[in-house]
């Protein structure tokens, strides 16, 4: 009995001691208790990432790390003492980006690649857009990862931009409803996104050193309202900072960005991380509410409790972004402690991708029917590398790690055609040479891969090729990538090009056949000189690892294009307003850690000025009156739609807009309306229109109609006054336009609205004079 007593004594002393070095453990409800208990190393470290495998050596706990999921792009630091884990964020906006092979395991870890952004939002089906965002959200969770970096919400304002393909829309509204869409989709299986680059990454060329010089205005009403859609709309559990300078501080330093915007006037949550390496001086990121450096580097830690030490850095902005980032960490599956499976359903998978890509495919031009194929049509003679060599998407950070991809060929077969191969004989020899030459080139994570360029197939002479064929079909491929901008020779077709097109239609029209230009490419191409050339013109982006599949769904008439153009295609580049403020050609980027910078990079201009303000897009060339080759908003069907007389009533405090659309012709179909709203003459200089609601009708059979209803709140129908800070409505007559594109208004009707004023902060001002474009000067 004593013997038992004494036992039980020493257990409890055992207990006790242990209880008493057992630090508290973070839950959901005791952040405050953990920050307080916390060393000073460790908040300094929670606001620094693990690093990059292969990039920041002599981090403490990178080898931790490192091996959580193999590829992901950063972890945050763990404190296994408060029971606080790593959590992991990986890339990117067209599926999760991780290693598909792991060292000693058998197991492949693939992913399914997806459209990229500009193929989604060219469904403009938000819908649709967070189907496909469940889907990917599905692998992050099922591969053990955390945080998507995704979506990425910058404005295309310029075609050359390296990253449109990634980006959404000329537009803030479809580009901000877009990536609303994705964050909902994502996050609905209790995993974060990153809303990225945060803001005014509209260049790749210096991305790291560029200041955009941008109007508060045009900051407010384009570049900004994007973010703060989705913001309000989906509650991110992140956002990235970009690289670049706001009017002369860099974003992830920028106090009125991060705080005074983004938390204090839109409400965002969530916490704050810098693009990769991005920002410099790390006691103003903190200061400004970069919660996080990612993916952080062994000088970091430092340099932060050196601004502790001198009092740059306050003790309460510290643990303010450590509040945020346990904040995060608790609603994370690692935190939860979540089991995965590594296992995602990617046939399902596939199937969202086949799917959803068909709705972005855009049809451009459709003469006498040539699309679809049906039956009519048998053996297809294919031209162009990229129907054989398919892009699937673009490369750097928005590419995926997939098992396969379907090429074009691959998917006609799969939809009943044939295709010569006479022809495919010639491009399986041009292809694998151009892929031995470019295997014995150098390449790193900056290098687009290329294509191989065009040629005309001299199997035999196009006469005959064009006798034993039904049809032609030809791809036109672009390819980019992040860390540089598009080449302005690549937004024109090259020589090869154009004679591919011209010979082919024309030997295909002498045996009277039809011939179809297919565009696989992440960005705007010149169009309006070939244009009259093919019958028909199919625009399905980079859509995917099924991206043979969906061609051929449409193609076929499988399937039906139902995508609208989220961007204004220009006649030439130049007639951009941007284009006169976006460096050309330049080289790409500013060296980053390490590098030395060379002569050619010293002399870049560092800053680029957005002289066109809010005249971006459709925005300008609808108000200065410019032709375009096809506007924004623009896109064909296999059937006919009429619309009714829009009706347009306010509704309490809000705008109600309806029409209904009937589908007239013989084949089914979905439409996309577009209300565009022109604002009476008032004080302050209005674009000619702007896209204040959309909507895409369900699938329409031939004689069904669908009334569709779109809400649109006053005060978003106000413009920036600079003068005021405020976003200020006029009084007055507004008038409502609805159409089919931003050129073809179907009805019009007019309303009388209250003035209103909403009042901001005085921020972003631009530290160098801007000369902005009026229109009404
Ligand atoms: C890109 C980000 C990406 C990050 C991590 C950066 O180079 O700009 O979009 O999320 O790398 O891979």
């Amino acid at each position: 009995m004593k013997k038992q007593l004494l036992g039980l004594a020493t257990l409890i002393c055992a207990l006790t001691a242990s209880t008493q070095i057992t630090a508290q453990q973070l839950q959901a409800d005791n952040i405050d208790e953990i920050i307080q208990s916390m060393t000073l190393d460790e908040k300094v470290h929670l606001l620094v990432g693990t690093g990059m495998p292969g990039v920041a050596i002599g981090m403490p706990v990178i080898g931790a790390t490192r091996s959580l999921v193999p590829g992901a792009a950063g972890t945050t630091y763990p404190i296994p003492r408060l029971g606080i884990p790593a959590i992991v964020l990986s890339d990117g906006p067209a599926g999760l980006r991780i290693d598909p092979k792991r060292d000693f395991y058998s197991k492949t870890y693939y992913c399914t690649w997806f459209p990229i952004g500009t193929c989604l939002s060219s469904s403009w089906n938000t819908n649709l857009v967070q189907m496909v965002g469940k889907a990917i959200g599905e692998e992050v969770r099922d591969y053990g990862a955390d945080v998507l970096l995704a979506p990425a919400n910058n404005i295309h304002r310029n075609p050359l931009c390296g990253r449109n393909f990634e980006y959404y829309s000329e537009d803030p509204l479809l580009s901000g409803n877009i990536a609303a869409a994705y964050i909902l989709g994502i996050q609905s299986n209790g995993v974060g996104t990153s809303l990225k680059h945060f803001a005014f990454n509209n260049q790749e060329t210096n991305r790291m050193g560029n200041d955009a010089r941008v109007s508060q205005r045009a900051a407010r009403e384009i570049y900004l309202k994007g973010f703060e859609i989705a913001v309000k709309k989906a509650q991110p559990w992140t956002v990235m900072s970009s690289y670049n300078k706001i009017n002369g501080t860099y974003t992830a330093e920028c106090y009125d960005l991060l705080t005074t915007i983004l938390r204090d006037e839109w409400g965002f949550k969530g916490a704050v991380m810098t693009d990769w390496f991005g920002g410099k001086n790390r006691s103003a990121g903190v200061m400004a509410g970069n919660d996080m450096i990612q993916p952080g580097l062994p000088f970091d830690p430092d340099s932060i409790k050196a601004g502790l030490t001198d009092g740059r850095i306050t003790m309460e902005a510290l643990n303010r972004n450590v509040r945020h980032v346990l904040d995060l960490i608790v609603k994370t599956p690692r935190f939860k402690k979540q089991s995965y499976s590594s296992d995602p359903d990617l046939k399902a998978h596939a199937k969202v991708t086949r799917e959803a890509a068909t709705e972005g495919i855009t049809l451009l031009k459709n003469d006498n029917a040539t699309l679809p194929f049906g039956k009519r049509i048998k053996n297809v003679a294919v031209y162009g590398s990229t129907s054989y060599d398919i892009l699937a998407g673009g490369s750097g950070s928005g590419s995926v790690n997939t098992s396969y991809t379907v090429s074009l060929i691959e998917g006609l077969r799969n939809n009943g055609y044939t295709s010569d191969t006479a022809i495919l004989e010639s491009y399986r020899k041009f292809i694998n040479d151009f892929k031995r030459e470019q295997s014995k080139k150098q390449t790193s994570w900056f290098s687009t891969p290329a294509h191989a360029d065009e040629f005309v197939p001299v199997a035999d002479s196009l006469t005959l090729q064009a006798q034993r064929c039904d049809a032609a079909i030809i791809t036109i491929g672009r390819n980019a990538g992040e860390g540089s901008d598009r080449k302005a020779e690549l937004f024109y077709l090259n020589d090869n090009e154009r004679k591919l097109i011209t010979d082919i239609t024309a030997a295909f029209h002498k045996e009277g056949k039809q011939v179809v230009v297919l565009l696989n490419i992440d960005g705007v191409i010149e169009t309006a000189s070939w244009k009259d050339i093919p019958d028909a013109i199919l625009l399905p982006w980079q859509c995917g690892q099924e991206g043979g599949n969906s061609m051929a769904d449409v193609i076929s008439g499988n399937r039906y294009p139902s995508g609208k153009l989220p961007m204004t295609f220009p006649i030439e580049l130049d007639d951009h307003y941007s284009s006169k403020n976006f460096v050309k050609d330049a080289p790409s980027v500013r060296p980053t850690i390490g590098q030395k910078e060379s002569g050619e990079q010293r002399n870049l201009i560092d800053y680029t000025n957005y002289e066109e303000g809010i005249y971006v897009g459709y925005r300008y060339f609808d108000s200065f009156k410019k032709n375009v080759s096809y506007p924004f908003g623009y896109g064909m069907s296999y059937t006919t739609f009429e619309y009714s007389e829009p009706s347009v009533k306010m509704n309490g405090n809000t705008i109600e807009v309806s029409v209904s659309v009937t589908n007239t012709g013989k084949a089914v179909g979905k439409e996309i309306a577009e209300v565009y709203v022109t604002a009476p003459k008032g004080k302050i200089d209005k674009p000619a229109q702007e896209l204040k609601a959309f909507a895409k009708t369900r699938e329409l059979k031939p004689g069904e109609s669908e009334t569709l209803s779109m809400t649109i709140h006053p005060i978003d129908l106000a413009s920036f006054n600079e003068n005021q800070s405020a976003w200020i409505l006029d009084a007055g007559k507004y008038t409502f336009k609805v159409g089919a594109s931003s050129r073809d208004i179907k009805g019009v009707t007019t309303v009388k609205l209250n003035g209103m004023k909403q009042k901001v902060h005085n921020v972003l001002k631009p530290v160098e004079k801007l000369n902005t474009l009026v229109c009404r000067p």
